[in-house]
Protein backbone atom coordinates (compact mmCIF):
# COMPACT_ATOMS: atom_id res chain seq x y z
CA UNK A 1 0.00 0.00 0.00
CA UNK A 2 1.25 3.54 -0.48
CA UNK A 3 -0.65 6.32 1.07
CA UNK A 4 0.95 8.63 -1.20
CA UNK A 5 -0.18 7.57 -4.61
CA UNK A 6 -3.37 6.17 -3.12
CA UNK A 7 -4.24 10.13 -1.75
CA UNK A 8 -3.32 11.19 -5.05
CA UNK A 9 -5.44 8.97 -6.92
CA UNK A 10 -8.34 9.96 -3.99
CA UNK A 11 -8.09 13.27 -5.31
CA UNK A 12 -8.62 13.02 -8.57
CA UNK A 13 -11.64 10.17 -7.91
CA UNK A 14 -13.35 12.46 -5.42
CA UNK A 15 -15.50 14.96 -7.55
CA UNK A 16 -17.39 11.92 -9.20
CA UNK A 17 -17.99 9.66 -6.04
CA UNK A 18 -20.39 10.49 -3.07
CA UNK A 19 -17.92 9.41 -1.13
CA UNK A 20 -15.77 11.20 1.71
CA UNK A 21 -12.29 10.71 0.75
CA UNK A 22 -11.18 8.60 3.93
CA UNK A 23 -14.16 6.05 2.67
CA UNK A 24 -12.21 5.83 -0.99
CA UNK A 25 -9.29 5.89 0.23
CA UNK A 26 -9.77 2.84 2.41
CA UNK A 27 -12.13 1.16 -0.72
CA UNK A 28 -9.03 1.27 -3.03
CA UNK A 29 -6.84 -1.53 -3.75
CA UNK A 30 -3.54 -2.21 -5.52
CA UNK A 31 -3.69 -4.18 -8.42
CA UNK A 32 -2.46 -7.58 -8.78
CA UNK A 33 -0.14 -7.00 -11.28
CA UNK A 34 1.42 -3.67 -12.10
CA UNK A 35 0.14 -3.89 -16.31
CA UNK A 36 -3.69 -3.68 -14.59
CA UNK A 37 -3.04 -0.30 -13.03
CA UNK A 38 -1.21 2.01 -10.02
CA UNK A 39 -4.59 1.62 -8.25
CA UNK A 40 -8.24 0.54 -8.59
CA UNK A 41 -11.37 1.15 -6.96
CA UNK A 42 -14.18 -1.65 -6.72
CA UNK A 43 -17.57 0.47 -7.37
CA UNK A 44 -19.60 -2.45 -5.13
CA UNK A 45 -20.08 0.09 -2.26
CA UNK A 46 -21.52 3.07 -4.70
CA UNK A 47 -23.71 -0.38 -6.00
CA UNK A 48 -25.40 -0.20 -3.17
CA UNK A 49 -26.33 2.93 -2.44
CA UNK A 50 -26.92 3.76 -6.56
CA UNK A 51 -28.75 0.33 -6.84
CA UNK A 52 -26.77 -0.28 -9.92
CA UNK A 53 -24.46 -3.19 -10.88
CA UNK A 54 -20.95 -2.23 -10.46
CA UNK A 55 -20.04 -2.92 -13.67
CA UNK A 56 -21.92 -0.28 -15.16
CA UNK A 57 -20.88 2.84 -12.51
CA UNK A 58 -17.00 1.31 -13.43
CA UNK A 59 -18.10 2.72 -17.25
CA UNK A 60 -19.14 5.56 -16.70
CA UNK A 61 -16.75 6.83 -13.39
CA UNK A 62 -13.44 5.93 -15.93
CA UNK A 63 -15.25 8.32 -18.49
CA UNK A 64 -15.80 11.17 -15.92
CA UNK A 65 -12.32 10.66 -14.51
CA UNK A 66 -10.85 10.82 -17.92
CA UNK A 67 -13.26 13.61 -18.88
CA UNK A 68 -11.48 16.17 -16.36
CA UNK A 69 -8.19 14.55 -15.41
CA UNK A 70 -5.17 14.48 -18.26
CA UNK A 71 -2.62 13.37 -15.42
CA UNK A 72 -4.45 10.07 -14.41
CA UNK A 73 -6.33 7.13 -16.81
CA UNK A 74 -8.87 5.27 -15.96
CA UNK A 75 -9.91 2.18 -17.24
CA UNK A 76 -12.87 -0.07 -16.17
CA UNK A 77 -12.47 -3.88 -15.83
CA UNK A 78 -15.67 -5.14 -14.40
CA UNK A 79 -16.54 -4.01 -11.42
CA UNK A 80 -13.20 -2.17 -11.27
CA UNK A 81 -12.04 1.17 -11.98
CA UNK A 82 -7.92 0.88 -12.59
CA UNK A 83 -6.14 3.90 -12.46
CA UNK A 84 -3.27 4.63 -14.16
CA UNK A 85 -0.77 7.84 -13.30
CA UNK A 86 0.31 9.40 -16.78
CA UNK A 87 4.08 8.46 -15.66
CA UNK A 88 5.39 11.86 -17.86
CA UNK A 89 3.47 14.16 -15.73
CA UNK A 90 4.37 12.23 -12.52
CA UNK A 91 7.73 11.17 -12.21
CA UNK A 92 8.89 14.70 -11.63
CA UNK A 93 6.85 15.11 -8.91
CA UNK A 94 7.32 12.00 -7.22
CA UNK A 95 11.17 12.53 -6.86
CA UNK A 96 10.96 16.01 -5.34
CA UNK A 97 9.19 14.31 -2.98
CA UNK A 98 11.39 11.34 -2.15
CA UNK A 99 14.04 13.67 -2.50
CA UNK A 100 12.58 15.89 0.58
CA UNK A 101 14.50 15.78 2.78
CA UNK A 102 10.99 15.62 5.33
CA UNK A 103 9.79 12.29 3.62
CA UNK A 104 10.11 9.41 5.85
CA UNK A 105 10.02 11.57 8.72
CA UNK A 106 7.62 11.43 10.80
CA UNK A 107 6.30 13.45 14.08
CA UNK A 108 3.83 10.76 15.09
CA UNK A 109 5.24 10.37 18.08
CA UNK A 110 6.41 13.57 19.30
CA UNK A 111 5.63 14.25 22.55
CA UNK A 112 5.50 10.46 24.13
CA UNK A 113 8.58 8.64 25.28
CA UNK A 114 9.23 5.09 24.40
CA UNK A 115 11.79 3.37 27.00
CA UNK A 116 13.01 0.11 25.19
CA UNK A 117 14.77 -2.64 27.05
CA UNK A 118 17.37 -4.08 24.72
CA UNK A 119 20.58 -6.50 24.94
CA UNK A 120 20.42 -6.83 28.37
CA UNK A 121 23.03 -9.57 28.63
CA UNK A 122 24.01 -11.17 31.69
CA UNK A 123 27.49 -10.49 33.80
CA UNK A 124 29.91 -13.45 34.02
CA UNK A 125 27.96 -15.70 31.27
CA UNK A 126 28.31 -15.35 27.62
CA UNK A 127 26.74 -13.23 25.00
CA UNK A 128 24.61 -15.29 23.53
CA UNK A 129 22.43 -15.18 20.08
CA UNK A 130 19.23 -14.47 22.23
CA UNK A 131 21.25 -11.18 23.74
CA UNK A 132 22.50 -11.07 19.69
CA UNK A 133 18.57 -10.59 18.42
CA UNK A 134 17.54 -8.85 21.51
CA UNK A 135 20.31 -6.09 20.52
CA UNK A 136 19.45 -5.79 16.92
CA UNK A 137 15.72 -6.05 17.16
CA UNK A 138 16.12 -3.38 20.10
CA UNK A 139 17.80 -1.15 18.43
CA UNK A 140 16.41 -1.20 14.75
CA UNK A 141 12.54 -0.58 16.61
CA UNK A 142 14.56 2.37 18.79
CA UNK A 143 15.78 4.18 15.05
CA UNK A 144 12.31 3.78 14.13
CA UNK A 145 10.64 5.07 16.94
CA UNK A 146 12.97 8.10 16.61
CA UNK A 147 12.62 8.16 12.83
CA UNK A 148 8.22 8.25 13.44
CA UNK A 149 9.52 11.62 16.24
CA UNK A 150 9.12 9.48 19.41
CA UNK A 151 11.67 10.77 21.71
CA UNK A 152 13.60 7.20 23.07
CA UNK A 153 15.07 5.88 26.05
CA UNK A 154 17.18 2.74 25.10
CA UNK A 155 18.13 0.93 28.42
CA UNK A 156 20.66 -2.50 28.88
CA UNK A 157 19.08 -4.35 31.68
CA UNK A 158 22.47 -5.95 32.68
CA UNK A 159 21.51 -8.85 34.44
CA UNK A 160 24.49 -8.31 37.40
CA UNK A 161 22.96 -9.52 39.88
CA UNK A 162 21.63 -13.55 41.59
CA UNK A 163 23.04 -16.63 42.97
CA UNK A 164 25.28 -16.62 39.84
CA UNK A 165 27.74 -14.45 41.35
CA UNK A 166 28.21 -16.58 44.75
CA UNK A 167 29.39 -19.39 42.61
CA UNK A 168 31.56 -17.33 41.01
CA UNK A 169 32.82 -15.89 43.65
CA UNK A 170 33.81 -19.00 44.91
CA UNK A 171 35.54 -20.52 42.12
CA UNK A 172 37.51 -17.24 41.88
CA UNK A 173 38.92 -17.15 45.33
CA UNK A 174 39.38 -20.82 44.59
CA UNK A 175 41.08 -21.13 41.38
CA UNK A 176 41.22 -17.83 39.90
CA UNK A 177 43.52 -16.27 37.96
CA UNK A 178 43.41 -12.08 37.67
CA UNK A 179 45.27 -11.44 34.68
CA UNK A 180 43.60 -14.07 32.78
CA UNK A 181 40.07 -12.71 34.34
CA UNK A 182 41.26 -8.79 33.10
CA UNK A 183 42.41 -10.32 29.80
CA UNK A 184 39.02 -12.66 29.01
CA UNK A 185 36.63 -11.68 31.41
CA UNK A 186 33.88 -13.42 29.90
CA UNK A 187 35.68 -16.59 28.99
CA UNK A 188 37.39 -16.69 32.02
CA UNK A 189 34.19 -16.46 34.44
CA UNK A 190 32.54 -19.13 31.89
CA UNK A 191 35.97 -21.40 32.68
CA UNK A 192 35.45 -20.82 36.22
CA UNK A 193 31.70 -21.15 36.52
CA UNK A 194 32.28 -24.54 34.57
CA UNK A 195 34.73 -25.37 36.73
CA UNK A 196 32.42 -24.57 39.66
CA UNK A 197 30.17 -26.91 38.50
CA UNK A 198 32.16 -30.14 37.78
CA UNK A 199 33.65 -29.76 41.43
CA UNK A 200 30.16 -28.95 43.04
CA UNK A 201 29.30 -32.06 41.68
CA UNK A 202 32.26 -34.28 43.74
CA UNK A 203 31.74 -31.61 46.88
CA UNK A 204 28.56 -30.48 48.08
CA UNK A 205 30.10 -28.19 50.39
CA UNK A 206 30.95 -25.20 47.55
CA UNK A 207 27.56 -24.63 46.94
CA UNK A 208 27.06 -23.72 51.06
CA UNK A 209 30.35 -21.72 50.38
CA UNK A 210 28.28 -19.97 47.03
CA UNK A 211 25.59 -19.22 48.84
CA UNK A 212 27.34 -17.78 51.32
CA UNK A 213 28.96 -15.68 49.41
CA UNK A 214 25.81 -14.15 47.41
CA UNK A 215 24.43 -13.72 51.22
CA UNK A 216 27.62 -11.44 52.15
CA UNK A 217 26.93 -9.92 48.74
CA UNK A 218 23.46 -9.10 49.89
CA UNK A 219 24.04 -7.97 52.93
CA UNK A 220 26.63 -5.03 51.41
CA UNK A 221 29.69 -6.72 53.14
CA UNK A 222 32.70 -5.22 50.69
CA UNK A 223 34.97 -7.82 50.13
CA UNK A 224 31.87 -9.48 48.25
CA UNK A 225 31.04 -5.90 47.15
CA UNK A 226 34.03 -5.51 45.93
CA UNK A 227 35.20 -8.61 44.13
CA UNK A 228 31.23 -8.14 42.55
CA UNK A 229 32.38 -5.32 41.17
CA UNK A 230 35.53 -6.20 39.96
CA UNK A 231 33.49 -8.95 37.60
CA UNK A 232 30.98 -6.40 36.62
CA UNK A 233 33.49 -3.86 35.40
CA UNK A 234 35.63 -6.23 33.29
CA UNK A 235 32.47 -7.71 31.65
CA UNK A 236 31.16 -4.46 30.88
CA UNK A 237 34.03 -3.41 28.95
CA UNK A 238 34.14 -6.75 27.11
CA UNK A 239 30.26 -6.37 26.16
CA UNK A 240 31.05 -2.59 25.34
CA UNK A 241 33.64 -3.59 22.59
CA UNK A 242 31.12 -5.73 20.93
CA UNK A 243 28.76 -2.87 20.69
CA UNK A 244 30.62 -0.54 19.78
CA UNK A 245 31.35 -3.29 16.93
CA UNK A 246 28.09 -3.37 15.78
CA UNK A 247 27.32 0.35 16.50
CA UNK A 248 24.92 0.02 19.59
CA UNK A 249 24.82 2.60 21.96
CA UNK A 250 22.64 3.03 25.10
CA UNK A 251 20.82 5.77 27.27
CA UNK A 252 21.37 3.87 29.96
CA UNK A 253 23.22 0.92 31.38
CA UNK A 254 21.25 0.01 34.40
CA UNK A 255 21.96 -3.44 36.24
CA UNK A 256 19.39 -5.01 37.98
CA UNK A 257 21.29 -4.35 40.85
CA UNK A 258 20.11 -0.90 40.75
CA UNK A 259 16.91 -1.84 41.74
CA UNK A 260 18.10 -3.82 44.78
CA UNK A 261 16.91 -0.21 46.88
CA UNK A 262 13.45 -0.30 44.77
CA UNK A 263 12.17 -3.42 45.52
CA UNK A 264 10.73 -3.10 49.23
CA UNK A 265 8.74 -0.30 48.15
CA UNK A 266 7.20 -2.73 45.93
CA UNK A 267 6.26 -5.81 48.35
CA UNK A 268 5.33 -2.75 50.70
CA UNK A 269 2.73 -1.72 48.55
CA UNK A 270 1.99 -5.41 46.91
CA UNK A 271 1.09 -6.05 50.99
CA UNK A 272 -1.03 -3.07 51.50
CA UNK A 273 -2.92 -3.95 48.96
CA UNK A 274 -2.98 -7.22 50.87
CA UNK A 275 -1.91 -8.76 46.92
CA UNK A 276 0.88 -11.32 48.66
CA UNK A 277 0.19 -14.81 49.59
CA UNK A 278 2.01 -17.28 51.40
CA UNK A 279 2.77 -20.01 49.30
CA UNK A 280 4.58 -22.60 51.25
CA UNK A 281 6.71 -20.00 53.04
CA UNK A 282 7.00 -18.42 49.74
CA UNK A 283 5.19 -14.95 49.19
CA UNK A 284 3.22 -14.93 45.64
CA UNK A 285 0.88 -12.98 43.71
CA UNK A 286 -2.12 -15.19 42.83
CA UNK A 287 -3.05 -15.03 39.01
CA UNK A 288 -6.03 -17.34 39.05
CA UNK A 289 -8.25 -14.93 37.01
CA UNK A 290 -5.75 -14.52 34.35
CA UNK A 291 -5.56 -18.03 33.94
CA UNK A 292 -1.68 -18.18 34.81
CA UNK A 293 -0.01 -19.48 37.70
CA UNK A 294 1.16 -17.73 40.65
CA UNK A 295 4.08 -15.18 40.22
CA UNK A 296 6.81 -15.31 42.92
CA UNK A 297 7.86 -12.37 45.14
CA UNK A 298 9.55 -13.53 47.71
CA UNK A 299 11.54 -16.62 47.95
CA UNK A 300 11.00 -18.61 51.33
CA UNK A 301 14.40 -17.04 52.53
CA UNK A 302 13.13 -13.60 51.76
CA UNK A 303 15.30 -12.81 49.07
CA UNK A 304 13.52 -11.07 46.05
CA UNK A 305 14.14 -12.31 42.52
CA UNK A 306 13.75 -11.92 39.04
CA UNK A 307 10.29 -10.99 38.48
CA UNK A 308 10.17 -8.27 42.05
CA UNK A 309 13.36 -6.91 40.04
CA UNK A 310 11.33 -6.40 37.25
CA UNK A 311 8.17 -4.82 38.76
CA UNK A 312 10.78 -2.49 40.06
CA UNK A 313 12.03 -1.92 36.83
CA UNK A 314 8.52 -0.93 35.37
CA UNK A 315 7.61 1.38 38.25
CA UNK A 316 10.75 3.15 37.78
CA UNK A 317 10.62 3.08 34.19
CA UNK A 318 6.89 4.95 34.07
CA UNK A 319 7.60 7.22 37.19
CA UNK A 320 11.12 8.48 36.92
CA UNK A 321 11.95 8.11 33.19
CA UNK A 322 7.79 8.97 32.32
CA UNK A 323 8.08 6.74 29.96
CA UNK A 324 4.46 6.65 27.63
CA UNK A 325 5.14 3.21 26.42
CA UNK A 326 7.51 0.76 27.87
CA UNK A 327 8.97 -2.70 25.56
CA UNK A 328 10.62 -5.12 26.30
CA UNK A 329 12.72 -6.78 23.58
CA UNK A 330 13.39 -10.57 25.07
CA UNK A 331 13.20 -14.05 24.27
CA UNK A 332 10.02 -15.76 23.25
CA UNK A 333 10.73 -17.89 26.59
CA UNK A 334 9.71 -15.44 28.87
CA UNK A 335 6.16 -14.68 27.64
CA UNK A 336 5.05 -16.02 30.96
CA UNK A 337 7.13 -14.11 32.78
CA UNK A 338 6.25 -10.90 31.27
CA UNK A 339 2.46 -11.32 31.29
CA UNK A 340 2.81 -12.22 34.86
CA UNK A 341 5.08 -9.10 35.75
CA UNK A 342 2.26 -6.79 33.60
CA UNK A 343 -0.68 -8.98 35.28
CA UNK A 344 0.78 -8.22 39.23
CA UNK A 345 1.25 -4.43 37.72
CA UNK A 346 -2.74 -4.23 36.50
CA UNK A 347 -3.48 -5.56 40.20
CA UNK A 348 -1.39 -3.26 41.49
CA UNK A 349 -3.72 -0.56 40.03
CA UNK A 350 -0.91 0.64 37.74
CA UNK A 351 -3.78 1.52 34.62
CA UNK A 352 -0.23 2.16 32.61
CA UNK A 353 0.50 -1.96 32.95
CA UNK A 354 -1.29 -1.47 29.52
CA UNK A 355 1.67 0.32 28.25
CA UNK A 356 4.00 -2.64 28.86
CA UNK A 357 4.71 -4.96 25.61
CA UNK A 358 6.78 -7.37 25.11
CA UNK A 359 8.46 -7.88 22.09
CA UNK A 360 9.46 -11.39 21.87
CA UNK A 361 11.19 -12.80 19.23
CA UNK A 362 12.18 -17.05 18.75
CA UNK A 363 15.57 -18.71 18.96
CA UNK A 364 17.95 -18.46 16.64
CA UNK A 365 19.90 -21.13 15.51
CA UNK A 366 23.76 -20.51 14.68
CA UNK A 367 24.55 -22.81 11.72
CA UNK A 368 22.07 -25.55 13.17
CA UNK A 369 23.85 -24.82 16.70
CA UNK A 370 22.00 -23.50 19.56
CA UNK A 371 23.82 -20.66 21.19
CA UNK A 372 23.38 -21.43 25.02
CA UNK A 373 25.77 -20.99 27.93
CA UNK A 374 25.91 -25.16 28.51
CA UNK A 375 29.12 -26.95 28.38
CA UNK A 376 30.58 -27.33 24.51
CA UNK A 377 27.95 -25.29 23.17
CA UNK A 378 28.96 -22.09 23.20
CA UNK A 379 29.09 -19.41 19.81
CA UNK A 380 31.09 -16.40 21.24
CA UNK A 381 29.98 -13.23 19.65
CA UNK A 382 33.13 -11.39 18.78
CA UNK A 383 34.34 -15.09 17.23
CA UNK A 384 31.18 -14.71 14.90
CA UNK A 385 31.90 -11.26 14.30
CA UNK A 386 35.66 -11.59 13.35
CA UNK A 387 35.01 -14.63 11.31
CA UNK A 388 32.15 -12.67 9.56
CA UNK A 389 34.63 -10.01 8.96
CA UNK A 390 37.34 -12.19 7.89
CA UNK A 391 34.76 -14.07 5.37
CA UNK A 392 33.87 -10.18 3.96
CA UNK A 393 37.43 -9.01 3.45
CA UNK A 394 37.97 -12.64 1.36
CA UNK A 395 35.01 -11.64 -1.19
CA UNK A 396 36.01 -8.00 -1.19
CA UNK A 397 39.46 -9.07 -1.90
CA UNK A 398 38.37 -11.15 -4.77
CA UNK A 399 35.57 -8.79 -5.86
CA UNK A 400 37.49 -5.38 -5.77
CA UNK A 401 41.13 -5.85 -4.58
CA UNK A 402 42.19 -2.11 -5.12
CA UNK A 403 39.62 -0.56 -2.93
CA UNK A 404 40.64 1.92 -0.27
CA UNK A 405 40.05 1.23 3.58
CA UNK A 406 39.66 -2.59 2.93
CA UNK A 407 39.39 -3.12 6.61
CA UNK A 408 36.70 -0.77 6.90
CA UNK A 409 34.76 -1.76 4.20
CA UNK A 410 35.07 -5.62 5.13
CA UNK A 411 34.09 -4.51 9.02
CA UNK A 412 30.85 -2.64 8.22
CA UNK A 413 29.81 -5.76 5.28
CA UNK A 414 30.76 -8.77 7.86
CA UNK A 415 28.88 -6.99 10.87
CA UNK A 416 26.48 -5.80 8.33
CA UNK A 417 25.44 -9.60 6.89
CA UNK A 418 25.13 -10.69 10.57
CA UNK A 419 22.44 -7.81 11.36
CA UNK A 420 20.47 -8.50 8.59
CA UNK A 421 20.61 -11.97 8.08
CA UNK A 422 18.70 -11.72 11.68
CA UNK A 423 16.61 -8.79 11.05
CA UNK A 424 15.45 -9.85 7.75
CA UNK A 425 13.48 -12.89 9.64
CA UNK A 426 10.48 -11.74 11.11
CA UNK A 427 11.26 -11.55 14.64
CA UNK A 428 8.96 -15.12 16.16
CA UNK A 429 10.81 -17.05 13.51
CA UNK A 430 13.09 -19.95 14.67
CA UNK A 431 15.66 -19.37 12.37
CA UNK A 432 18.85 -21.24 11.52
CA UNK A 433 21.48 -18.14 10.41
CA UNK A 434 24.28 -19.40 8.51
CA UNK A 435 27.27 -16.98 7.92
CA UNK A 436 28.09 -18.17 4.45
CA UNK A 437 24.03 -17.40 3.22
CA UNK A 438 24.30 -13.86 4.81
CA UNK A 439 27.61 -12.88 3.16
CA UNK A 440 26.47 -13.40 -0.53
CA UNK A 441 26.31 -10.77 -2.58
CA UNK A 442 23.52 -11.87 -4.68
CA UNK A 443 20.57 -12.85 -2.97
CA UNK A 444 18.35 -11.65 0.24
CA UNK A 445 21.59 -10.24 2.08
CA UNK A 446 22.76 -7.13 3.87
CA UNK A 447 25.78 -7.32 1.11
CA UNK A 448 23.67 -7.02 -1.45
CA UNK A 449 22.06 -4.06 -0.35
CA UNK A 450 25.50 -2.27 0.59
CA UNK A 451 26.90 -3.42 -2.98
CA UNK A 452 23.41 -2.00 -4.92
CA UNK A 453 23.92 1.39 -2.65
CA UNK A 454 27.94 1.23 -3.68
CA UNK A 455 26.83 0.46 -7.68
CA UNK A 456 24.56 3.73 -7.07
CA UNK A 457 27.13 5.93 -5.46
CA UNK A 458 29.58 4.77 -8.48
CA UNK A 459 27.15 5.96 -10.66
CA UNK A 460 26.48 8.96 -9.14
CA UNK A 461 30.04 10.27 -8.96
CA UNK A 462 30.93 8.88 -12.53
CA UNK A 463 28.04 11.19 -13.18
CA UNK A 464 28.77 14.44 -11.38
CA UNK A 465 26.95 14.27 -8.53
CA UNK A 466 28.44 12.34 -5.99
CA UNK A 467 29.77 13.36 -2.64
CA UNK A 468 26.59 15.71 -2.12
CA UNK A 469 26.94 17.57 -5.08
CA UNK A 470 23.37 19.58 -6.03
CA UNK A 471 21.22 17.28 -7.85
CA UNK A 472 19.77 18.46 -10.89
CA UNK A 473 15.90 19.96 -10.92
CA UNK A 474 13.63 17.23 -11.10
CA UNK A 475 10.93 19.20 -13.61
CA UNK A 476 11.70 17.11 -16.79
CA UNK A 477 12.71 13.74 -15.24
CA UNK A 478 9.19 12.75 -16.32
CA UNK A 479 10.94 12.67 -19.80
CA UNK A 480 13.33 10.49 -19.60
CA UNK A 481 12.17 8.49 -16.88
CA UNK A 482 9.09 7.27 -17.56
CA UNK A 483 9.61 3.29 -18.42
CA UNK A 484 7.91 0.40 -16.75
CA UNK A 485 10.68 -0.54 -14.44
CA UNK A 486 11.57 3.07 -13.98
CA UNK A 487 8.15 3.64 -12.58
CA UNK A 488 7.78 0.42 -10.42
CA UNK A 489 11.31 1.26 -8.83
CA UNK A 490 10.03 4.67 -8.24
CA UNK A 491 6.16 3.56 -6.60
CA UNK A 492 8.51 1.01 -4.75
CA UNK A 493 10.48 4.30 -3.09
CA UNK A 494 7.20 6.60 -2.48
CA UNK A 495 6.31 3.41 0.19
CA UNK A 496 8.96 3.90 1.94
CA UNK A 497 6.78 5.84 4.56
CA UNK A 498 4.23 3.00 5.01
CA UNK A 499 6.66 0.57 5.66
CA UNK A 500 7.58 2.66 8.27
CA UNK A 501 4.39 2.96 9.67
CA UNK A 502 3.87 -0.82 9.46
CA UNK A 503 7.34 -2.18 10.90
CA UNK A 504 6.38 0.57 13.73
CA UNK A 505 2.92 -0.71 14.35
CA UNK A 506 3.89 -4.52 14.25
CA UNK A 507 7.25 -3.61 15.91
CA UNK A 508 8.42 -5.56 13.24
CA UNK A 509 12.38 -4.53 11.32
CA UNK A 510 11.89 -7.37 9.18
CA UNK A 511 9.34 -5.29 7.76
CA UNK A 512 11.65 -2.72 6.85
CA UNK A 513 14.35 -5.74 5.54
CA UNK A 514 11.80 -7.05 2.89
CA UNK A 515 10.93 -3.41 1.68
CA UNK A 516 14.73 -2.62 1.04
CA UNK A 517 15.05 -5.79 -1.11
CA UNK A 518 12.01 -4.79 -2.96
CA UNK A 519 13.67 -1.65 -3.55
CA UNK A 520 17.19 -3.06 -4.14
CA UNK A 521 15.54 -5.62 -6.84
CA UNK A 522 13.22 -3.21 -8.73
CA UNK A 523 16.47 -0.63 -8.57
CA UNK A 524 18.36 -3.70 -10.01
CA UNK A 525 16.02 -4.49 -13.07
CA UNK A 526 15.72 -0.26 -14.39
CA UNK A 527 19.37 -0.84 -14.17
CA UNK A 528 19.51 -3.67 -16.07
CA UNK A 529 16.87 -2.72 -18.00
CA UNK A 530 18.05 0.94 -19.07
CA UNK A 531 21.50 2.66 -19.76
CA UNK A 532 21.21 5.59 -16.89
CA UNK A 533 24.65 6.79 -18.36
CA UNK A 534 23.98 7.97 -21.76
CA UNK A 535 24.75 10.31 -23.94
CA UNK A 536 22.34 12.57 -23.38
CA UNK A 537 23.06 14.96 -20.85
CA UNK A 538 19.39 15.32 -19.28
CA UNK A 539 18.48 12.02 -20.02
CA UNK A 540 21.34 10.75 -18.15
CA UNK A 541 20.43 13.92 -15.44
CA UNK A 542 16.91 12.46 -15.07
CA UNK A 543 18.16 8.92 -14.41
CA UNK A 544 20.41 9.81 -12.18
CA UNK A 545 18.08 11.47 -10.07
CA UNK A 546 16.25 8.34 -9.86
CA UNK A 547 19.43 6.43 -8.90
CA UNK A 548 19.78 9.23 -5.68
CA UNK A 549 16.31 8.98 -4.89
CA UNK A 550 17.08 4.68 -4.98
CA UNK A 551 20.59 5.95 -2.90
CA UNK A 552 18.53 7.78 -0.30
CA UNK A 553 15.65 5.39 0.67
CA UNK A 554 18.39 2.50 0.86
CA UNK A 555 20.82 4.25 2.95
CA UNK A 556 18.09 5.62 5.17
CA UNK A 557 16.45 2.06 5.58
CA UNK A 558 20.32 0.16 6.38
CA UNK A 559 20.94 2.84 8.93
CA UNK A 560 17.37 2.03 10.65
CA UNK A 561 18.21 -1.64 10.63
CA UNK A 562 21.31 0.19 11.91
CA UNK A 563 24.30 -0.89 9.27
CA UNK A 564 26.56 1.01 7.94
CA UNK A 565 26.60 2.04 4.36
CA UNK A 566 29.99 2.09 2.82
CA UNK A 567 30.71 4.37 -0.30
CA UNK A 568 32.59 1.76 -2.06
CA UNK A 569 32.46 -2.67 -1.77
N1 LIG B 1 19.20 -10.71 31.53
C1 LIG B 1 18.00 -11.39 31.14
C2 LIG B 1 18.34 -12.70 30.43
O1 LIG B 1 19.38 -12.81 29.83
C3 LIG B 1 17.15 -10.58 30.21
C4 LIG B 1 16.58 -9.33 30.83
C5 LIG B 1 15.47 -8.76 30.04
N2 LIG B 1 14.90 -7.58 30.63
C6 LIG B 1 14.12 -7.54 31.69
N3 LIG B 1 13.68 -6.37 32.09
N4 LIG B 1 13.74 -8.61 32.32
O2 LIG B 1 17.55 -13.61 30.48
Amino acid sequence: MTALLFGWVADRLLPHVSLTREELLAAMELPPKPEMGDAAFPCYPLSRVLKRPPAMIATELAAAVNGMHADVRAESAGPYVNLFFTREQWVGELLDRILDPGFARSTDGSGKRVVIDLSSPNIAKPFGVGHLRSTMIGNALANLYRSCGYDVVKVNHIGDWGTQFGKLMTAYTRWGDEAKLKEEPIRESLRLYVRFHEEAEKDAALEDEARRWFWKLEKGEADAQELWRYFVSFSLEEFERVYSRLGVTFDYTLGESFYNDKMDAVVQELQRLELLEESDGAHVVRLDEEGMPPCLILKSDGTTIYPTRDLATAIYRKQVMGADQLLYVVGKEQQLHFKQVFAVLKHMEHEWSEQCEHVAFGLMKFEGRKMSTRKGQVVFLDEVLDEAVAKAEAIIEEKNADIANKREVAEAVGIGAIIFGDLKHTRMLEADFSLEEALRFEGETGPYLQYTAARINKLLNTGGFGGGAALPSTRDAGMYVSQASAWECLKTLAAYPDAVQSALRSREPAVISRYLLDVAKSFNRFYHQERILTESGPETSAKLLAAAAVHKVLCTGLELLGMQVPEQI
